[in-house]
């Protein structure tokens, strides 16, 4: 009986379809600590950032996790605790309200995932993601974390210790290869919130376009980093990045 009447939602969704085919400018967006710090996360570098308490190099570094993997655990345990603790903030929240004009794709070096939790589509995570843990043999042997503890004991199904699913120093960085994709895909570079000292993450804008605008958001934002085409905005990312969406959505949609 259905398939004999006329389907008026057919025809709308029918009409929607057509949509892709007009193109969307394609916004990537760089993200670092800086875009979570109002939400009550640690930067690294800042003056009571986590690298100001800890040595990287005894907290997340292949050879701190085979000195003593437990130290290591229990500092991703803190990370992960307050992860699930804080909300998305504003600079995460407008950068959702962009996928109504532009074709967005975020790359962070965040493993928090406010992101997600804001609403973003389409997030990769250059650094890996705190909410889950992987095997310590398999990298492809990947779990969410139940709560916010992974203790020594707890094991991957190939038998081995979970780890925290994250990149440490001097390990590689497999999502960066889309990454560098994505930076050549875009119409508009944005970077948040990120002091661009940790390679390869920091190389990404090179390989956006030179005639490409880009914007750079970040209280202490470096005059004299050599990108063409920069705009520099010396503010906190819950007040600069709602302006810069309006912004982007009045000159460039
Ligand atoms: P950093 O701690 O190096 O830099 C954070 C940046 O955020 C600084 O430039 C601050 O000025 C800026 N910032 C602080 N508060 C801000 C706010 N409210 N709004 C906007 N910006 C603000 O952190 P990242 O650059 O993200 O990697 O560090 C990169 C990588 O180094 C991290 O992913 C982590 C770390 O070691 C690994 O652990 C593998």
């Amino acid at each position: 009986m259905f398939s004999k009447q006329p389907c008026k939602h057919k025809l709308v969704l029918y009409t929607e379809k057509a949509k892709p085919g007009v193109m969307q400018n394609r916004i990537v967006v760089l993200t670092g600590a800086g875009i979570s710090a109002e939400s009550g996360i640690k930067t690294f570098r800042d003056d009571d950032g986590l690298w100001k308490h800890y040595r990287f190099e005894e907290v997340a570094s292949p050879e701190a996790w085979h000195k003593h993997p437990g130290d290591v655990l229990e500092f991703y345990n803190q990370r992960r605790k307050n992860v699930i603790e804080a909300e998305p903030n504003a600079a995460h929240m407008a950068l959702v309200n962009l996928e109504d004009y532009f074709d967005v794709k975020i790359i962070t070096q965040n493993v928090d995932d406010l992101h997600e939790r804001a609403g973003s589509k389409d997030v990769i995570h250059l650094h890996g993601e705190i909410r889950k843990a992987r095997s310590s043999n398999d990298p492809s042997l990947i779990y969410p974390v139940e709560g916010w503890e992974l203790n020594m004991g707890d094991k991957a199904e190939d038998g081995s210790q979970l780890r925290p699913h994250v990149v440490w120093f001097g390990e590689p960085v497999p999502m960066f290869d889309i990454a560098i994709e994505m930076a050549r895909e875009a119409d508009i570079l944005l970077i948040i919130g990120t002091s661009l000292n940790v390679y390869p993450a920091a190389s990404i804008y090179q390989f956006a376009g030179k005639d490409v605008p880009k914007f750079y958001v970040d209280p202490e934002a470096n005059k004299t980093v050599n990108i063409e085409n920069l705009k520099i905005m010396k503010e906190k990312a819950g007040t600069a990045v709602p302006d810069l969406v309006t912004y982007l959505i009045d000159n460039f949609k």
